[in-house]
This record gives structure tokens, C-alpha cells and sequence, in this order.
């Protein structure tokens, strides 16, 4: 059995396929294959391995052949894949979700907030310009989290461990969540409110809601006029959900005071205009990058193949 693997993993994964006995094809460059790359790349196939960034389409699927059996996406996001493509022909399609990532992505969520607002990168990058001519009692202004309002979009694993993570900050946490959660609203102490509402309420607005099409822009410029003057948005979760360009105008009104983005709209191209924006904080897709996460997630794919390969249902499907 053939299992292509797309991207650079850690070997933990790779061993676990070499175990299972299968010939495993690596990606023989250092980059992300283009579409035709791919297409060719998985000729073949009875598993593809694959990263979030890989556009698993149609056409992908429809050149891997007769033998595909599964598609294992190294990440919890699955949006990159042709989910109806893969359906019609049988496919099954897994990720990897953890605790362990979830965690990692509260964390990283909650250091965006405070980067953010105490204005960290701007210090930095100021230091090591040689710019620090001493102590001033007015540089750099940033702001304390005790008092404001968190607006959380999206309370799944990630959103209810940012809200778990930011109890002991004075905050007031409200969220909002397609259905209601009144067991989770009793335990992190949160107020439900509709996402029209949160946006009005919250002095940070962060987002962590699959892309889906309901959730494709759900931050555009009608959305962000209704944000607060001076409120700021954080996203930790999928570029798509926000409108790059209207967000670019209202960090350039003020009218949005910052941003902390790990992820973009048109990935892994950055827009160079927020790169122009002092006011914004712009990672990598780094969220999750923890040695632990990494690994984890690299040994779940590798173990949903060889279960599927194996005839056998792998733990984390996506598509029963
Ligand atoms: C995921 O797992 O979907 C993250 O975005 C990548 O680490």
C-alpha cells in the first residue's frame, strides 16, 4: 500500500507508517506542491497524508486513482479538502484534534491579546532599532485586560479553554456559539449573547469558529463598523473568517485599534498592507506549534491510515 505524504512531518508519524508496512512517497521538495504537483504527486495512492495548506480538490482526488482510500489531514481544520469530492467516491477523511492543541491554541490566543494591547512588538522592534533613549513616562501606551470585555465567537474546545485561561484576568467573557451552551456559561462564569450583541459589547473580539461557508467572512466590513470605536480582533483560527481588506481600512480608521492575526486570508501570503500596520500583530500559522502538539498530531494521522488501510474506522473521522 502507498501512502504519499505531502509535507515535511515529524518522524514520529513517518515510523509509524514504515511500521505498519507501507511504501511511504515524501514530498521531495522543500515547499508546498502547486496544484499540478500534487496532482501528480498522489497518482497511485491508497492514503494521502496531508497538511491544512495542501487544496485537496477535486481534480487532486480525482488523479490519485482507483486505490485512495483515505485522506489524513495533519491538523483540526479540514477545510482544505474537497469534502463533497471525497464523499462521492467513498473516501474517508480524518484530522487530528487534541486536547494538547487545543490548549496550545488558547495559550498562543491569550499571548496574542496581551501582545497586542501592551503593544510588545512595537517595544521590541524600537529596542533593537536603537531607539530607546530612555525611560518616558507616555511611550508606548498599551492597556490592561482587568475591566474590559472578551468577546468570544465560537465556544468549542479552543474558545472554552481561552475563556478557562482568562478567569483570573478581571474580565468579563461573554460569547457567542451557534447553539447555546448554558452548562458552559455556568462553569467559566460567561454570558451568551448573539454575535450582533458581542461585537457591540467587546473591547477584544476573538475568533474561533471552523470555516465553513456560514462562517466564510463572517467578519466583513458591516461587522466591524458594528465593533466597537476602538475595540481590537484577534484570530487564531482561519483566515477566510475575515475580510482582510475592510479590516486593513477600519486598523487604518482607528475605528479597530489592533489586531493579533496567526492566520490570512489568502494563506500563506500575508497581506502587505496589514504588514504596513504598526497596530497589528501578524504569526506564522503558529497557534499549535508545540514540540508535543506536533508530534501527537503526526503519530493521529499516521494512525488513522493504518487503521483505514487496515479496513478498520479510524478514530478521527470526519465523515461517517
Ligand atoms: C489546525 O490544526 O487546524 C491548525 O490550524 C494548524 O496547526
Amino acid at each position: 500500500m502507498k501512502v504519499v505524504v505531502t509535507t515535511k512531518i515529524p518522524r514520529v508519524g513517518i515510523d509509524v507508517l514504515e511500521d505498519a508496512g507501507f511504501e511511504v512517497v515524501g514530498n521531495p521538495t522543500e515547499r508546498l506542491l502547486t496544484g499540478q504537483e500534487l496532482k501528480d504527486f498522489v497518482k497511485g495512492a491508497d492514503a494521502i497524508y496531508c497538511l491544512i495548506l495542501d487544496h485537496i480538490t477535486k481534480e487532486v482526488i480525482e488523479a490519485a486513482g482507483e486505490n485512495l482510500k483515505i485522506i489524513a489531514n495533519f491538523g483540526v481544520g479540514f477545510d482544505n479538502i474537497d469534502m463533497e469530492a471525497a464523499k462521492k467516491r467513498g473516501i474517508l477523511i480524518t484530522n487530528t484534534p487534541s486536547e494538547l492543541s487545543a490548549q496550545a491554541v488558547a495559550e498562543f490566543t491569550v499571548a496574542l491579546i496581551f501582545t497586542v494591547l501592551k503593544r510588545i512588538v512595537e517595544g521590541d522592534e524600537f529596542n533593537r532599532k536603537g531607539h530607546f533613549g530612555g525611560w518616558k513616562p507616555e511611550i508606548f501606551l498599551g492597556e490592561n485586560l482587568e475591566g474590559k470585555t472578551l468577546g468570544i465567537v465560537g465556544l468549542g474546545q479552543i474558545g472554552s479553554l481561552v475563556a478557562k485561561i482568562v478567569q483570573s484576568l478581571g474580565l468579563r467573557v461573554i460569547y457567542n456559539k451557534r447553539n447555546r451552551n448554558v452548562e458552559a456559561e455556568k462553569k467559566l462564569g460567561i454570558e451568551y449573547m448573539t454575535l450582533e450583541n458581542l461585537l457591540r459589547e467587546a473591547d477584544i473580539v476573538s475568533l474561533h469558529v471552523p470555516l465553513t461557508k456560514e462562517t466564510e467572512y463572517l467578519i466583513n466590513s458591516e461587522r466591524l463598523r458594528m465593533m466597537k470605536k476602538g475595540a481590537y480582533l484577534i484570530n487564531t483560527s482561519r483566515g477566510k473568517i475575515v475580510d482582510e481588506a475592510a479590516l486593513v481600512e477600519a486598523l487604518r480608521s482607528g475605528h479597530i485599534k489592533g489586531a493579533g492575526l496567526d492566520v490570512y486570508e489568502y494563506e500563506p501570503a500575508v497581506n502587505p498592507e496589514l504588514c504596513g500596520l504598526p497596530n497589528v500583530v501578524l504569526t506564522p500559522h503558529i497557534a499549535s506549534s508545540v514540540r508535543d502538539v506536533r508530534d501527537e498530531m503526526a503519530i493521529m494521522a499516521a494512525k488513522n491510515i493504518v487503521a483505514a488501510l487496515d479496513g478498520k474506522e479510524p478514530a478521527n473521522l470526519v465523515n461517517k
